[in-house]
């Protein structure tokens, strides 16, 4: 077995890289890049080095596809289109691209640290909430369909439930830090807006006073809630291991709704000078007659949705277009999405015709959104752009309802 000490600095990266690339999508196991590199140097590399090397670089340039097999970051996305005329332009390179649409993969936190003062318009995004769910040991550990923060909810129709994250194990010290990053998150993102910026946050009621309370706290204006009316699988379980004992019990609500919060970057001077100046600072209306609403019936996401991106937090064509469409008043500027996953935010702007500007750090999640986004906003708008006013008086979502 040969050792790191007999190579040059930058060969055993350069050897793995190429290996990889030539690998493409499927990616290549240890062994096969260990005889990749005996060929190639006449030497064997321990194959110890070779795993350090990899583990230390992913998922940064490599993506682990399963135990000792490895790929490219990227390998599998396309770029389809070339960059419009007139596309404001922002720091990085793009991994995709799809009519008025840009994916980048990257940490967003790092990637808004780069992008110019001033160059978004409106924020639509449903962030990781257990800190944890999204790392790559969780992630590994719902792909293998075994352990960790996912669990499948129980099945009482005979119908397979979708994983969902377990928020309510968070710790004190977990909440704390969940704090701590939306804070961070709120203050890194607002000289990227633009004065009057609409920054809208899906949430879930165990959580989002701590998000209102950080980006409260990062400057932002409160400006409500929008209230998603879904019925989810969350809540409504009688005691663990005592179902029987405490037949009437359930331990939280079932849950029937789903909190959006509602941010605004302060406005310079009244709404009006801010919408000509900067094309911000209101929302915008769904017609003459109707003002956007803070409530939305809704359905979860269906199937149809589902089989074109299979992302565990998937959000419904039908109600990002609507939430999407509000947040640029005039329709014009840019919406990004900083924790993009399957890019339902980016599909319903492209749906809509807006600009928008997508930041995901999952290579697997980045490349779905690559094949995802061209297929979610062709979906016909089956929803018509109509909200519920008052609660419950109207169904709006014509998207059939499918656990
Ligand atoms: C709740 S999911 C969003 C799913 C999205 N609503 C959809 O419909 O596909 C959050 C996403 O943020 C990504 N993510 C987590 N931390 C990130 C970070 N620091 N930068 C960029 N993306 C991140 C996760 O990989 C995950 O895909």
């Amino acid at each position: 077995m040969g050792t790191v000490g007999k190579f040059q600095p930058g060969q055993i990266r350069d050897g793995i890289a190429e290996c990889l690339s030539r690998h493409g999508m499927d990616g290549a196991s240890i062994g096969e890049i260990e005889a990749h590199m005996e060929t190639a140097f006449g030497e064997a590399v321990a194959s110890s080095s070779i795993r350090s090397y990899l583990q230390l670089n992913t998922p940064g340039k490599f993506e682990r596809l399963g135990r000792g097999r490895y790929r490219i970051a990227d390998a599998g996305l396309v770029m389809t289109d070339p960059a419009p005329d007139g596309e404001v332009e922002l720091k990085g390179k793009p991994v995709y691209r799809h009519g008025k649409t840009r994916l980048f993969r990257a940490d967003s936190l790092e990637w808004l640290r780069e992008q110019p003062e001033h160059s978004v318009h409106g924020v639509v995004t449903d962030p990781p909430y257990g800190l944890v769910e999204y790392t790559p040991t969780e992630l590994a550990k719902l792909r293998a369909g075994r352990g960790g923060t996912w669990r499948i909810p129980p099945s009482f129709d005979g119908h397979q439930r979708a994983p969902l994250p377990r928020f309510t194990t968070l710790s004190s010290a977990e909440l704390d830090q969940l704090e701590r990053f939306f804070r961070q998150f709120g203050e890194i993102l607002m000289p990227v807006l633009v004065p009057g910026a609409h920054v809208m946050v899906a949430a879930n009621p165990l959580v989002s006073h701590l998000v209102s309370y950080a980006l409260d706290a990062a400057g932002f204006e409160r400006r409500g809630e929008v209230v998603r009316l879904v019925t989810t699988m969350r809540g409504g379980d009688r005691p663990k291991n005592a179902h029987e004992e405490f037949p009437d019990v359930s331990v939280m609500p079932r849950s029937n709704w789903e909190p959006w919060l509602l941010f605004r970057k302060p406005v310079e001077g009244t709404v009006a000078e801010n919408l000509r100046k900067w094309k911000t600072g209101g929302l915008r209306r769904i017609s003459d007659e109707r003002p956007f609403g803070d409530v939305i019936a809704s359905s979860p996401t269906n199937v149809k949705e589902r089989t074109i991106a299979n992302h565990p937090s998937l959000k419904p064509q039908a109600f990002m277009r609507q939430v999407v469409r509000a947040i640029l008043p005039l329709g014009e500027g840019i919406v990004l999405d900083p924790f993009a996953g399957s890019g339902s935010t980016l599909a319903a702007a492209e749906a809509v015709g807006y600009q928008s500007v997508g930041v995901e750090l999952d290579p697997t999640y980045a490349e779905l959104a690559s094949k995802s986004i061209p297929k979610l906003a062709a979906l016909p708008d089956r929803v018509g752009l109509v909200h519920v006013d008052p609660v419950g008086a109207e169904a709006s979502d014509a998207v059939p309802v499918e656990g």
